[in-house]
């Protein structure tokens, strides 16, 4: 029997990443799922049952915890790390009017620590294996006509280009992916989001596995459509 394809998914206690997990199991392949506290474990749990799940613990805002869970991790090989979590914030919020500890806590979490737990488990994923995060089409500049979310952008805005910075100063030949996955119905998305999360997590799982091997970097949506950065 051939090996399982293993990804870990960073930030898969609810919403997209719980999705992901369920769409790389229902295609064979073994889940390492990160949560931050007891009660994100609840859904995985269930999902655990099947013997290819395994639950770790990271909040990525701890670097004590991307240390600890790199040594738990040091004996795998990895063929996807998708670094999903994030946080949003009320989108009306002009930049000039932010407070700043909201803005640094949105920047850190959904720039400043992606960029480190790959920092730290890059090197786990194979040759031909995929390095990606959850980004947003919000995160293109180019592609801001209408405005708002201007803190929630900014910050998606800053994980593409220090992703983009990342993977031109490792040049190690693996793929390196700001995936979108359309306006999805999450607690983040809400309930008017036109997609459910199986139908953007199995385009990410799809657009993931084909695009393995291609090398460089690409900003890409669900459907594996280059996106303007
Ligand atoms: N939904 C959309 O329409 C949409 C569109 C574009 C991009 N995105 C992006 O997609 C990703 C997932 O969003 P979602 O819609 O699934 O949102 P969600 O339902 O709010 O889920 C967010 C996930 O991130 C985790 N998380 C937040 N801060 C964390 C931290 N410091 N350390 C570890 N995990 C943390 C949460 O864990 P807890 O359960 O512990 O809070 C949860 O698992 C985010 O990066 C978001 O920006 C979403």
């Amino acid at each position: 029997m051939p090996d399982r394809k293993v990804a870990l998914v960073v930030g898969a206690s609810r919403g997209l990443g719980l999705g992901l997990v369920q769409a790389f199991v229902s295609r064979g392949w073994e889940a390492i799922a990160t949560v931050r506290d007891a009660h994100g474990r609840d859904a995985l749990e269930t999902l655990a049952g099947n013997g290819l799940v395994s639950i770790e613990h990271l909040d990525i805002n701890r670097p004590e915890d991307i240390t600890a869970l790199r040594k738990r991790l040091s004996a795998r090989v990895l063929d996807v790390l998708f670094v999903n979590a994030g946080v949003s914030i009320d989108p009306s919020i002009a930049a000039e009017d932010v407070a700043t500890q909201d803005f640094v806590d949105v920047m850190v979490t959904n720039a400043l620590s992606p960029l480190r737990v790959m920092g730290a488990l890059h090197d786990l994923v194979g040759p031909e294996g995929v390095v990606a995060a959850m980004s947003s089409g919000m995160g293109s500049v180019s592609d801001n006509a209408g405005g708002g979310w201007e803190i929630y952008r900014a910050s998606k805005a800053a994980l593409n280009q220090m992703m983009k910075s990342f993977a031109i100063r490792k040049g190690d030949g693996r793929t390196y992916i700001a995936m979108s996955p359309g306006w999805v119905r999450t607690e983040m998305g809400g309930e008017g989001a036109p997609l459910d999360v199986e139908t953007s997590a199995s385009g990410i799982a799809e657009t993931l596995i084909a695009r393995s091997g291609a090398r460089g970097i690409h900003f890409v949506d669900f459907g594996n459509r280059p996106l303007a950065w």
